[in-house]
């Protein structure tokens, strides 16, 4: 690969080991996926932040290029964490929460943003065609397929490393060529709501692999559903982007039809709790969007919560701050908001939680064996039903 001097001058360590370390990093994976330079980024977004996803061996390396002296030297976002100032910190083991705070002391070193979430693109959206390095495949997806931002799904410590040097190597999704749509997908019928948006993510990430589509019949509907779908589909496969403006010129692309049995299907096999009643029903995987807030908090106005079961609702700290008075109001209901985690990257098996209830196929799809599990998928309002209901 191309280096600059300026390059070079990192890689040959004149400028300290934690900046060579990352650049190293970063020509590894250009050399691997043939990219022949690096390109500057406008931001970057950093996943492997929970202790429960890291571990010791993980953060152990955050630890070293911390102490190195590394910093972030463009605008550096953040995933979510194992916990939240509230209720979480009360509950779980102490000396888990000392391991995580270990981390967050490391991200703060380096000048990162402590925004503890994966829908980064509420704080501040990426101009289009801005140049990113993001982990977390849900915003991957949102970015390349929502904003027209491109970027790879990076991995956390390629993105670490692309924040400490500033940029990326121009491969994958950074190329034009590279994020045309390979086939149509047509669906039979339209989707209704949150879950089959998910489900169709979730069905489309195992046949697709890494086959970006152009699928019909989506293209008014809401960001908050077209978030469901893109975390779904990156959680299943490795497709880092969807197209959906049918006005898109596409000739002789091989075709595939969904039709609403595939729907069906998908969250039938997504629910495993067999019969079994939620002892915890969460909202706001990927983290909750305003409107997805005050959609919550006009159902739940007034009501109360179950007493049998938690009820969590999650979100960025910066989209709590922004919708104060829905918090409000959901929080006088008795629902929890957690803010900057959320149930996939906590320990809910720690706190006797044995079937989750929620309205994400992603969290549907993982927590069998992240949180070890039974899951119940339903749409947002049946969610909300159930939880004061139960
Ligand atoms: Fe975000 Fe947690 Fe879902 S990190 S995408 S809410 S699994």
């Amino acid at each position: 690969m191309y280096l600059t001097k300026e390059e070079e001058r990192i890689y040959d360590g004149e400028y300290g080991w934690a900046k060579q370390v990352c650049i190293k990093i970063l020509v590894k994976l250009g050399d691997l996926f043939g990219a022949e330079r690096l390109i500057s980024i406008d931001s970057a977004h950093v996943s492997g932040v929970s202790y429960k996803n890291m571990g010791d061996v993980a953060t152990g390396f955050i630890e070293a290029i911390a102490d190195a002296g590394g910093k972030a030297v463009v605008n550096t976002t953040i995933n979510p964490q194992s916990f939240d100032a509230k209720y979480l910190v009360k509950k779980l083991p102490r000396e888990l929460l000392d391991a995580q705070l270990r981390i967050i002391r490391c991200f703060e070193r380096m000048g990162v943003k402590l925004s503890y979430t994966c829908t980064p693109y509420y704080i501040e959206s990426p101009p289009k065609g801005a140049h990113l390095a993001w982990a977390e495949s849900s915003a991957v997806v949102y970015a390349n397929s929502v904003l027209n931002a491109w970027t790879n799904r990076e991995g956390g410590p390629s993105a670490l490393a692309a924040a400490i040097i500033g940029k990326t190597p121009n491969y994958g999704m950074h190329k034009a060529e590279n994020r045309n749509p390979s086939l149509i997908v047509e669906l039979e019928q339209p989707l209704r709501n949150d879950l089959e948006y998910g489900a169709l993510g979730i069905l489309l990430g195992r046949v697709l692999k890494d086959r970006i589509p152009l699928i019909k019949g989506v293209e008014n509907a809401p960001n908050d559903m077209l978030k469901q779908l893109g975390a779904a589909l990156a959680s299943t496969g490795m497709t880092n982007m969807f197209h959906y403006h049918i006005n898109q010129k596409v000739e002789n692309l091989e075709k595939m039809t969904v039709g609403a049995t595939d729907i069906k299907r998908a969250i039938e096999e997504l629910t495993t709790s067999g019969g079994k009643k939620p002892d915890l029903i969460f909202l706001g995987c990927p983290h909750c969007s305003i409107n997805e807030i005050k959609q919550i908090a006009t159902y739940l106005n007034g009501k109360k919560m179950a007493r049998s079961l938690e009820v969590w609702i999650c979100v960025s700290p910066f989209i709590k701050e922004k919708a104060k008075g829905y918090i409000y109001k959901i929080e006088q209901s008795g629902a929890k908001v957690l803010t900057g985690t959320c149930a996939v990257v906590t320990w809910t098996d720690k706190l006797g939680i044995e079937t989750i209830m929620t309205n994400s196929a992603k969290t549907a799809h993982y927590a069998p064996t992240l949180n070890k599990a039974k899951v119940i998928l339903a749409p947002l309002k049946e969610c909300l039903k159930t939880a004061i209901t139960a």
